[in-house]
């Protein structure tokens, strides 16, 4: 089941009203998969997702290095962003090989760029981000939950 919980727009100087709402409703542990074409911002929205969560780390994309990890303060607590990216992975198996779901059953919190690719790979319920390109300036983002 598929439920949307937030739809707004917003140019880039305004993504942070977004990365405070979804800090306020995320848990420890809790799964984001993001959707949305190469250049859409999904990057850009980890990064200031992170700058949300009190994160002093450099939030630069994972396409080569598969799991970036920065140090977080979630509800008062220390834990994690894992920021991943999926782009260059082919297979499931390639997951399985590195032992992708343990990892993300740990704590933190989990974004996963391109997790669409392999979206029946995914325990629900998990969040899904996704991001259209309304115009060059500006993006459309909506927040759903999937269980
Ligand atoms: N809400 C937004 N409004 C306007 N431009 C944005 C927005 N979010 C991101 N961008 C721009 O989009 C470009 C691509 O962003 P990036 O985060 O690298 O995309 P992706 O990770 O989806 O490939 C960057 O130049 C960034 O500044
Ligand atoms: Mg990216």
């Amino acid at each position: 089941m598929k439920k949307n919980i937030l739809t707004k727009k917003s140019n880039i100087e305004n993504i942070e009203e977004i990365a405070s709402f979804l800090c306020d409703i995320v848990k420890d542990g809790d799964l984001i998969i993001m959707k949305g074409n190469l250049g859409f911002g999904k990057t850009t929205f980890v990064r200031i997702f992170a700058k949300v969560l009190k994160s002093e780390d450099i939030v630069s994309s994972p396409s080569f290095t598969l799991i970036n990890e920065y140090d977080i303060i979630l509800n008062g607590e220390e834990t994690i962003l894992r920021h991943v990216d999926l782009y260059r992975l082919s297979s499931k198996e390639e997951l399985d090989n590195i032992g992708f779901k343990d990892k993300i059953k740990e704590n933190g919190i989990t974004m996963i760029e391109w997790g669409d690719k392999f979206e029946s790979y995914f325990d629900k319920p998990y969040y899904e981000l996704e991001i259209e390109m309304t115009e060059e300036n500006s993006r459309l983002y909506r927040i759903n939950l999937i269980s």
